[in-house]
This record gives C-alpha cells, structure tokens and sequence, in this order.
C-alpha cells in the first residue's frame, strides 16, 4: 500500500491532455487528481503550491519500451528498475513497460515472475509488463491465456531478428497474432528479416568488415521495411492487431502509415527518441559507433529524423519510447572484432520527452496535444490503462509534469541520471524541459534546485487488462 502524500496544488498552468488545453489549477490528494478547473478555492491545508504560471501541466511520460535489469548478449544492462526509472522520471517519463523475455524453452510465468523481483523495491515509478514469446507451443499458448486473465499481460512480442536466440518463423507469428487476437491482447514486433542479417553478417565477416559499421550494412533499411510489411500482412490475414515496435526507417513508417489511412486503424506504429534524436555518427572511432549500436540500426540518413517526426505529427505512427537497454564502453567492447557481438542497445529514458519537444513542438510541426498523445496518452490507451495513466483528469493518477518550454539543457553523460557512461544525445542542447515532476502524487523532481527525490519502492505494477477499447474498437 502506497503510502500518504501531503496534496499538491498545482497553479495557473496550461493544463495539456491529448484532447485540448486550458488554463487550469490541478489539485492533488493521495496519490491521485483531486480536481482540475480554473481557480479551485477550496485548498485543503498544508497544500504544498506549485506555480506553474507560463508553463504547460501535462500527464508524466510514459516509455512503452524498456529493457532494465536485462540480460542480453553475454551481459546485463547497466540500468536497472532503479536508474532506468530514476533517469526517466527526472526526464518527465513517470511510467515505463519493460519487456520480459523467457529464454527458448522457458515458462513464461516463471519469467514474468523473474522480472517481478526484478523490479518491485526499485522502480521509483510505476511499471507494467509486455510478454515476448520467444517459442511456440501448446505451454505457450496455454500460459498466455493465464497470463492475460490472472496475471495482468495484455501484449505479446514476438521477434522476427535475432536468428538462433529469440526469433520465431512466420508460421508460429501467426500462430501467435490469433492467439493474441482470441484472448484480446495485443500482438507486437521486432521487425527485421533475421535469415537476411545473418546471411549479410556472415559475408560481411568474411570480407573482414567487423568493425560496428558491419552491423549497419548488414541491416539496411529494406530488411526492416520487408520485415513490417511481412507482420502487417500477417495481422490483416489473420485478422489482427498489430503494434510495431522501434520503427527506426521512413520506409517502414510508410509501410504502417499507408494502411492507418486506408483505414486499418490496429495497427500501429512505435518511433523512439533514439531515432528521432540522432543518427549513426560514420566514421567516428570504434567506442562511439559500438556505442550508437541497437537494431533496428539508427540510421546514417540524415532525412529519417524528420520522416519520423513527421509520421508521428500526421498520426502514421502512434506512440513513442525508447527501447532503453544500455551498456557501457567495456560491455560495448565484447564486440571488437565481430560486430555481431556488439551487445545492442542505447539509452532514451531521461532524454526522451526533451527530444520530441525540442525537434517536434518547438520547431512547430507539432501541437502539444499532439506531444501529450505521442508521449502519453496513446500508450495508456493502447495498453488499456487511460484514463487511470495518460491524462490530466480528475480520477487519474497524479503523475503529472510541469513543463517549462523554455528550461534548456545540453544533454551529457557526465550529467544525466543512467548508470551509464555514454550518452547517444551528448551535447545536443535541447530546449523544453520538465520543471516538476511529480509521481503518484509524489514530488520527485524540481530542475529549479536540480534535487532528485526519488523513492527506492514507490513504483507499483499496473496490469494492463485485455481488450483494450483502442485496440479492440467493436467491443467497446
Ligand atoms: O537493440 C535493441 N533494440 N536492443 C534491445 C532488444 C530489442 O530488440 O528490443
Ligand atoms: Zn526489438
Ligand atoms: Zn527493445
Ligand atoms: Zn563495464
């Protein structure tokens, strides 16, 4: 049981939902949001006041992808549920959902349960769960219908990379998307054609490319745009949803977005800060690229941050995160020699929200509604968690941001709030920033003193229940 908040009164803010915006005051007590109207006069006492005059008020972040405490490739992931979380909140990020994986063979309640100790006691922000399902077969089937009824799952990931260790055939996505689709979960993808990178990587290592810009050329761009075409076609033969995680391309965003606007409105697409941030450094020394190492690949195009950004404005992708999974320079060097050995991954969390505003909201492309849905709202409703997360309303949870859009930071690892040691922004200055961050009710964060008052614990899990109104549109 969360323990008590002394209530917070937020005032004269610009009260953002995905929705519509207003000049407000927010009223918090107990963890949740008491009221939110134009100057609330009924103050109950010992109110901490928050002036949020010039500022935007808008729902906490919440990253639909994460991957902390995560052991992948030879090695752990230097964020746990404690600086992964921490590094999000102080970025405005006031939720996450991690994935938790089940090794080939593996049950996967006995991995949901791993994760569970993974994080209870450490989040300082609230978490959920996605499954992936990394193998098929009636245990597989039959833990998904536990994990979706009792256990609080409502999506499964299934990889079509990762030849060898987590990627499954087209025959058992199938299987997979229906299965989701009859329990009324959400079925999502690593789209990358697997057999492809494993051909290009043998050749490349052949050739004596091993170095981390083998890892790009032997994923280029059409591997991920024939991998999401291939899941998109899937989902429409078997009449499915289909979310697509860390679209990294234009031409995969192009792929989803083609069909939102004729009118297959399940399927969506996720964009991540790293892909909307940044792209691969060529030519720079070996730390650096292996550093920038994830797939799908970050992109050398200097246009796909923009193809991005501008599918995520026009609604042909839906979501943003950031597929948090980061490693240091010496977990970065089990890859010298051999790409492939480069452990994948890249930070996101604490920068995330900063990014979108920064290329999005202030270069004027994009609405903050548009920000709040992209950043927020969606991902609530998709996983079936809003109005609970995701919005500024009476009712909700009060994880809450006041948003300063013109606080600037220049973004370093020498600063930010990962376990890391490199940080794929360093030295980008971005401007729009959180000015206080508040988490359940909780102060957490104020930029103004740069004190960070997380509590190790006082992140809860928050099922996500099937048949998501937004996911499933006929049972609403
Ligand atoms: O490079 C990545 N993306 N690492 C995390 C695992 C995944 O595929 O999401
Ligand atoms: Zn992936
Ligand atoms: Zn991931
Ligand atoms: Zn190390």
């Amino acid at each position: 049981m969360a323990q008590k908040t002394k209530p917070i009164l937020i005032r004269n803010g610009t009260v953002v939902n995905s929705d519509g915006s207003r000049i407000s005051d927010v009223l918090i007590v107990d963890g949740k949001i008491a009221d939110v109207k134009p100057k609330i006069a009924d103050v109950p006492p010992g109110a901490k006041i928050v002036d949020a005059s010039g500022m935007y008020v808008i729902p906490g972040g919440i990253d639909a992808h994460t991957h902390l405490d995560f052991e992948f490739m030879g090695t752990v992931t230097k964020d746990d549920f404690y600086h992964g979380t921490k590094a999000g909140v102080v970025g405005g990020t006031t939720m996450v959902i991690d994935f938790v994986i089940p090794k080939k063979g593996q049950s996967l309640i006995e991995a949901l349960e791993y994760w569970h100790k993974k994080a209870a006691g450490k989040a300082v922000a609230d978490y959920a769960f996605h499954m992936a399902v990394t193998w098929w077969g009636p245990q597989v089937q039959k833990e998904m219908e536990i994990l979706c009824k009792e256990r609080g799952i409502n999506s499964f990931k299934m990889f079509m990379a990762y030849k060898d260790s987590m990627m499954i055939d087209d025959a058992d996505l199938y299987n997979a998307f229906k299965k989701c689709e009859s329990l009324g979960a959400l079925p999502m993808v690593h789209a990358e054609n697997g057999h492809i990178i494993k051909e290009n990587s043998s050749l490349l290592l052949e050739a004596g490319t091993t170095g981390p810009e083998g890892h790009q050329l032997s994923r280029p761009e059409n591997v991920e745009a024939e991998a999401t075409n291939r899941a998109c076609v899937i989902a429409e033969n078997v009449g499915s949803s289909l979310y697509v995680v860390h679209v990294m391309s234009g031409s995969a965003a192009e792929t989803i977005a083609t069909r939102r606007k004729a009118g297959n409105r399940r399927i969506f697409g996720e964009a991540l800060a790293a892909g909307l941030g940044t792209t691969f450094p060529k030519g720079a020394d070996y730390s650096t690229l292996a550093a920038h190492v994830m797939g799908p690949p970050i992109r050398e195009d200097p246009a796909t941050p923009g193809q991005l950004m501008a599918h995520l404005v026009s609604d042909g992708l839906s979501t943003t995160g950031t597929d948090n999974c980061t490693f240091d320079k010496c977990q970065k060097e089990m890859g010298k020699g051999d790409f492939t050995k480069i452990p994948n991954g890249v930070n996101g969390l604490e920068d995330r929200m900063s990014i979108i505003w920064n290329n999005g909201v202030r270069t004027g492309v994009m609405t903050p509604e548009r920000f709040v849905a992209v950043t927020s709202a969606n991902a609530a409703k998709i996983f079936n968690i809003y109005p609970k997360k995701g919005a500024v309303l009476a009712g909700s949870d009060a994880d809450l941001v006041v948003w300063n859009p013109d606080r600037k930071r220049t973004i370093s690892a020498t600063t930010h709030h990962h376990n890391n040691d490199f940080n794929i922004f360093e030295g980008k200055t971005v401007v729009g920033n959180a000015e206080v961050v508040i988490v359940r009710g909780r102060i957490c964060f104020e930029a103004s003193t740069g004190v960070v008052n997380v509590e190790k614990g006082w992140g809860e899990f928050v099922p996500t229940p099937c048949y998501s109104p937004e996911v499933f549109p006929k049972q609403k």
